[in-house]
């Protein structure tokens, strides 16, 4: 199986993205690391935790990254994800403890050891992954590509700027720059990975503790992005970022320039996406386009069928 880290502020569809990795035979989850964004990081870490343990990833190390974005203050997302990051269900007390180093020691240590390269796959503001990109620039040999979830060619937090991004845009620049593979699942993705009445059904018929709280989850999720945004349903945004480190096949992609806005009046945070190459500038992420129903909602099903 293909080595994964995974860099979350779970967040209803970073628990549901954990769900799909750990419940993959493709993959094989190394670490779960924290950072704030949907929620602080408190219970973002919180949350991993309780998601590793339903996950059956008790020998996953947990560790807690920044609590704040690079230079600005943290910025959550309560009326989306509620005051603790993963409202609806009833969250059980974590017997799981997390681990002693810091989120960016402990995924440096883990890439200079690494056997064979690890993928990245962050689906929170990309704070941690800056700062180990600065911190321990050697790792970057060790790096097989970044898939994350984030940006887009419109926002959710402002007209221009999707969450993730918008929440710590000089990390994402950092990011960007790095001259690493990028994947990026952007909101024009995870807009088609909407959990209709016929993915939920399909989602609970996996028949485990996991697709139960899966549905909850769901139902929770559901309601704020209608509220919100007049959605039917949740987009499943972050589940789309780990199925593409699973089955390439789930979403079709198209290597082009991006950078991210760091000093706009309206448009910090907004991911500026060449579409027809009018910088000249050679390529450096690979942009979602369009998503395989199919494969992504099947792969969904069967990795909660294996799930406790
Ligand atoms: C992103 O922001 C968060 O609300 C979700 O977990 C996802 O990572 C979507 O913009
Ligand atoms: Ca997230």
């Amino acid at each position: 199986p293909k080595p994964i880290i995974m860099d979350c502020d779970p967040g209803h569809d970073d628990a549901i993205a954990i769900f799909l990795a750990a419940g993959s035979a493709e993959v094989d989850i190394q670490a779960i690391t924290t950072v704030s964004g949907n929620a602080l990081i408190e219970h973002t870490t919180r949350n991993a935790l309780i998601i590793a343990e339903k996950a059956g990833l008790g020998h996953v190390p947990v560790a807690e990254g920044a609590g704040e974005p690079l230079v600005r203050h943290a910025v959550t997302a309560p009326h989306i994800h509620g005051e603790s990051g993963l409202e609806g269900p009833a969250l059980p007390e974590p017997e799981k403890s997390v681990d002693s180093r810091h989120a960016v020691d402990l995924t440096a240590e883990l890439l200079l050891h690494a056997e064979e390269p690890i993928t990245l796959v962050p689906t929170g503001p990309l704070t941690n992954i800056a700062w180990l990109l600065k911190r321990y620039p050697a790792v970057k040999k060790n790096i097989a590509g970044i898939v994350l979830m984030g940006g887009g060619s419109y926002g959710n937090w402002s007209p221009a700027a999707e969450f993730n991004i918008y929440a710590d845009p000089e990390a994402a620049h950092i990011v960007f720059e790095s001259g690493l593979p990028i994947t990026m699942a952007g909101l024009d993705l995870t807009h088609q990975a909407l959990a209709g009445e016929e993915e939920k059904e399909l989602l609970r018929g996996a028949d485990t503790n996991a697709a139960a709280f899966t549905a909850e989850l769901l139902e929770y999720f559901a309601g704020t992005y209608h509220s919100l945004f007049g959605f039917s349903a949740a987009p499943i945004h972050d589940a789309c970022a780990a199925a593409f480190t699973i089955d390439e096949n789930v979403f079709a992609t198209e290597h082009l320039p991006v950078t991210v806005e760091t000093r706009g009046i309206y448009t910090t945070g907004m991911t500026v996406i060449d579409a027809l190459q009018t910088t000249g500038k050679a390529p450096n992420v690979h942009v979602a386009r369009e998503l395989n129903q199919e494969v992504f909602w099947k792969m969904i099903r069967s990795s909660l069928e294996r799930l406790p």
